[in-house]
């Protein structure tokens, strides 16, 4: 866990919480998406501070947050990449690019590179099945992808972001 990245998202939790003076476990979710969509991802501060703030432990709450796909326990990198591990997306050959994927970045699906360029997770079908395997990169379609296709890919974003 990134302590200096908890801290500096506090002050955006407590805004959160501070629109619910009155919460209770009945806004949970609500609390949670609008904690996420303040500070990109629910951190392990963010969890405690809301179950202080309603009365609820941590564990339940995050029983209850696991339990939805929306919600991300990690900060996404600058470059987020999506990759389809439906059927289609298998039977050509996803696996293999997602192996090449974690080998190039070295860190596993729902994680993000120390540098926070790069995070990436594992989704079920994207709707692109004719075109898999297929997978998004900050929210582009990339059809057709190879493992030889992925350090090229990755050196393309990586360029783009650092020139911003
Ligand atoms: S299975 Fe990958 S896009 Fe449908």
């Amino acid at each position: 866990m990134d302590v200096s990245t908890d801290t500096a998202n506090s002050a955006e939790i407590q805004s959160v919480l501070a629109r619910y003076p009155d919460a209770t476990e009945d806004q949970l979710i609500t609390l949670l998406q609008e904690v996420q969509d303040a500070c990109g991802y629910l951190s392990r501060d963010a969890i405690l501070s809301i179950g202080r703030h309603i009365d609820m432990p941590a564990s339940r709450i995050y029983g209850v947050a696991t339990f939805y796909n929306q919600f991300r326990f990690y900060p996404l990198g600058r470059v987020h990449i999506q990759i389809c591990r439906g059927t289609a997306c298998h039977v050509k050959g996803s696996k293999a690019v997602l192996d090449t994927l974690q080998g190039e970045l070295g860190v596993g699906a729902n994680q993000t590179t120390r540098d926070g360029v790069f995070s990436f997770e594992e989704l079920a079908c994207i709707g692109a099945c004719g075109l898999a395997p297929a997978i998004m990169v900050n929210g582009e379609l990339r059809a057709k992808v190879t493992p030889e296709s992925i350090p090229g890919l990755l050196k393309e974003y990586r360029e783009k972001v650092e020139a911003v």
